[in-house]
C-alpha cells in the first residue's frame, strides 16, 4: 500500500504542518468543529486509502489550528468488524507517519468492564488485551515501516501519558488509567465475556483502537490513547447496548475530550 502517495496528495492539498493527528472515535466526530483554518479532505479523495464505501460524506481528514496549534483529525476511523482486513486499519496511522506526524491521540467510545466507572467518564488507556489472533503485521513484514518483531511494553506512551495527568490536573478531571481489551465485534459481549475481561484484568472493552496502536508501535509513532465510557458493558449494572444511554453519554464525552485535547496539545 503506498501511505507516501497518499501522505504527498494531503501535503498537496494543506499550507500547515501539523505534527499531531487526533483520530476521532465513534460519537466524538463534532471535535473538529472546533478548529480554524479548516482543510476538509474527504478520505475518498485520497490515494490508495481503502475503500469507504456509503460512509463517504462522514470520512474525512480535517487539517486546521486548534488554538494555533496545526492539527490534524481524522473523522471517522477504518474498523475491523466493518470488513476491512486488519492491515487495512492501520492505514491511517502509516499514512499520518509517512507525513512525518509521530504523535496521534486516538479516542474512543468504550463500556465499562470496572464497575467503578461511570457513562460520560474520560479514561486513559494504558495497556490493552487483544484476545483474538488477527494483527495487522501478520504476514511478509513491511521492513520499510519497521521490524518484524517489536516491542509494545511502550505502546502507549508513558511520558504522554504523564503529560496527560498533569493536564487532566490543570483542569480539575479525575482521569482513571486503564486496560482495554479489544473484542473484534459488532456484536456487544456477552455478560460471561465481559466477566471473562475482568477476572483478566481489563476496565474497559471496545472494537476499536488496538489494531492501529500496534501499526504504531511497528513503525514508531507515539500514542495517546483516550477512550469515553458510553455504556456500562454486559452484566455489569445498568449495562450492555443501550442506545438512549450512550445517547446521553457522548455530549458529555465531547465536552470533557475537548477541554483535555485543548490542554494537552497546546503542551506538545
Ligand atoms: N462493548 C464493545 N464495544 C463498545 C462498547 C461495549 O460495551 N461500548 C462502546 N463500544
Amino acid at each position: 500500500m503506498s501511505y507516501t502517495k497518499a501522505a504527498e496528495y494531503i501535503n498537496s492539498k494543506i499550507n500547515l504542518t501539523p505534527e499531531i493527528a487526533v483520530v476521532l472515535g465513534t460519537g466524538m466526530a463534532e471535535l473538529a468543529d472546533g478548529l480554524d483554518n479548516k482543510t476538509i479532505i474527504p478520505y475518498g479523495d485520497i490515494p490508495g486509502f481503502p475503500p469507504i464505501g456509503k460512509n463517504h460524506h462522514r470520512c474525512r481528514m480535517i487539517i486546521g489550528k486548534l488554538d494555533g496549534t496545526p492539527v490534524a483529525f481524522m473523522q471517522g476511523r477504518l474498523h475491523y468488524y466493518e470488513g476491512y482486513t486488519m492491515e487495512e486499519t492501520a492505514f491511517i496511522i502509516r499514512m499520518l507517519k509517512a507525513m512525518d506526524i509521530e504523535t496521534v491521540i486516538l479516542t474512543n467510545a468504550s463500556g465499562a468492564v470496572n464497575p467503578d466507572y461511570a457513562p460520560g467518564d474520560i479514561v486513559i488507556i494504558r495497556d490493552h488485551i487483544k484476545l483474538c489472533a488477527e494483527s495487522p503485521l501478520r504476514g511478509e513484514n513491511p521492513e520499510e515501516l519497521g521490524e518484524r518483531f517489536f516491542d509494545m511494553t511502550n505502546a502507549y506512551d508513558k511520558s504522554l501519558i504523564g503529560l496527560c495527568e498533569k493536564c487532566a490536573d490543570e483542569l480539575g478531571i479525575s482521569l482513571p488509567k486503564s486496560v482495554y481489551a479489544y473484542m473484534a465485534g459488532p456484536q456487544f459481549e456477552t455478560p460471561a465475556e465481559i466477566n471473562m475481561l475482568k477476572i483478566l484484568g481489563a476496565d474497559l472493552v471496545g472494537m476499536s483502537t488496538v489494531p492501529e496502536v500496534i501499526a504504531a508501535a511497528h513503525c514508531g509513532v507515539r500514542i495517546l490513547a483516550l477512550s469515553g465510557v458510553s455504556n456500562m458493558a454486559a452484566g455489569i449494572e445498568g449495562g450492555g447496548f443501550n442506545r438512549e444511554a450512550i445517547d446521553s453519554a457522548e455530549p458529555v464525552i465531547r465536552e470533557k475530550l475537548m477541554k483535555l485535547l485543548k490542554v494537552i496539545i497546546n503542551k506538545l
